[in-house]
């Protein structure tokens, strides 16, 4: 384990009280910046009778309303921005829970705050000044490739974007050009590793000596098991399109215990997902985010869904969380492509001959996700027709399409799939 020579940030260093005034001035500001911009903040705040000065303290954040996905979706595609278009430099975008995906916006500031925070990041993972970084997360819309690819500039290393896909050339490439760092999802650096063996190298014997893995859970076992395989050090980045993208928080090599919330710019709660109460420090519930700085979309109170609790600071003054363990909704992540039972009910609600009786099952092929879909042919119809056939390929096309993810379409005939009491179960985790 190598720790990074480069400069830390001064707030990095900062006491605890000096991090919570900052806190609190930037959380004032944000308010009233998502107040007076933002008509549906404003809309959300004078219906649930608050308003930004009634903010005194950090602990009275918790009397404002929650953002969610379905904010988001409701004012597609730019209607919870908070300055003019013509300000914004950069659109993002991630999973709906339909068609529509969910849209985030960036001025020039939060580009910079962004690069800013993903280069404390990978300094936090133990970047050294001369490093090199291969960067396997997909760019374009997805966060992580242009996430990933500012920040390791921003820090003055050299980065190769070389993007998702295309395994046995990442391999290749990671042999000759001898890069320090991979930023990759960590079930796809297991693919890396496969195909390294495949090749007859041991993947050991790579030059890289960090892996910045994320972008899905991972467990700590699974960290041993890169680490040993890889003859590396595996940290852990946290992130979500929302808020901000990869480089919300990001575990210290050091310590190797949770994400640390870059917590001058983010700032975290934990609820009971079921009642939206706070619970204490230490108490396991659902991650929310409040931004301190950001100016295209401020997003106040962001349920996120991922389940966690908050752990004192250990190696900077900020609060860790816990790696997530799971979340409080259906929502799968199948090879870091995000992915709703609701999208696939969608495509499947366009076939006439499918009925939306269905089930999403999970299963690992070697180290890779596999989502299956069950789904019942119509009424009368039968499962092993032409017809029923047609419809099944139409569909894994169109989720192909629409939501990213290759899928295996299984079809059952009428009453094939088991019918619930009461909430029905979409998706069944095998991995
Ligand atoms: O996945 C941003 C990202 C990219 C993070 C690259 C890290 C590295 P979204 O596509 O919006 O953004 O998905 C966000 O992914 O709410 C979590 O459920 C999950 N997730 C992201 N990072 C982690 C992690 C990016 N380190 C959603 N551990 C989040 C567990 C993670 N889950």
């Amino acid at each position: 384990m190598t720790v990074s020579n480069l400069p830390l940030d001064a707030i990095e260093t900062a006491s605890v009280d000096e991090l919570r005034a900052l806190q609190l001035k930037r959380l004032r500001a944000s308010l009233a910046h998502a107040y007076a911009n933002s008509p549906v903040y404003k809309a959300k705040f004078d219906a649930a009778g608050i308003h930004p000065n009634d903010c005194r303290s950090l602990a009275d954040l918790s009397k404002f309303p929650f953002t969610t996905k379905a904010d988001l979706r409701d004012n597609y595609p730019f209607g919870m921005f908070a300055v003019p278009r013509e300000q914004v430099v950069r659109i993002h975008a991630s999973s709906g829970t339909t068609g529509k995906p969910t849209v985030v916006g960036y001025t020039q500031n939060d580009i910079d705050t962004w690069a800013t925070l993903v280069a404390r990041s990978l300094r936090a993972g133990g970047a050294r000044r001369g490093d090199m970084v291969h960067v396997s997360y997909g760019y374009g819309l997805f966060t992580g490739g242009l996430g990933a690819h500012y920040g390791a500039e921003r820090l003055g290393l050299t980065v190769v974007p070389f993007g998702g896909g295309q395994t046995e050339r990442q391999v290749q490439l990671i042999q000759d050009f001898k890069p320090d760092i991979i930023m990759v999802t960590p079930s796809y650096m297991l693919a890396i590793a496969d195909e390294f063996e495949r090749q007859g190298i041991d993947p050991r014997s790579s030059s890289l000596r960090v892996g910045v893995f994320g972008a899905e859970p991972w467990t700590n076992d699974m960290r041993l098991a890169i680490e040993q395989r890889m003859g590396m050090d595996a940290v852990d980045i946290y992130g979500l399109s929302e808020v901000m993208g990869p480089g919300v928080a990001s575990e210290c090599i050091e310590g190797k215990d949770g994400p640390t919330i870059w917590e001058d710019h983010f700032f975290p709660e934990v609820i009971n997902p079921d009642t939206g109460e706070l619970v204490a420090d230490g108490d396991m519930g659902e991650l929310v985010f409040t931004s301190l700085t950001k100016e295209a979309l401020p997003i106040i109170r962001y349920r996120t869904r991922d389940l966690t609790r908050l752990l004192p600071g250990t190696s900077r003054p900020m609060r860790r969380m816990e790696k997530i363990t799971g979340r409080s909704d259906d929502m799968m992540i199948v090879r870091g492509v995000n992915v709703f039972p609701t999208q696939i009910e969608e495509l499947i609600l366009k076939q006439a001959m499918l009925a939306p009786h269905y089930q999403c099952v999970l299963t690992k092929e070697g180290h890779l996700d596999c989502l299956s879909v069950h789904v019942e042919v119509a009424p009368n119809q039968s499962h092993n027709s032409q017809d029923a056939l047609a419809g099944a390929a139409a569909l894994a096309q169109d989720v192909k399409t629409f939501v990213g993810s290759s899928i295996t379409v299984v079809l059952q005939p009428c009453g094939g799939v088991e019918r619930s009491m009461g909430k029905a179960k979409r998706v069944i985790d095998k991995r």
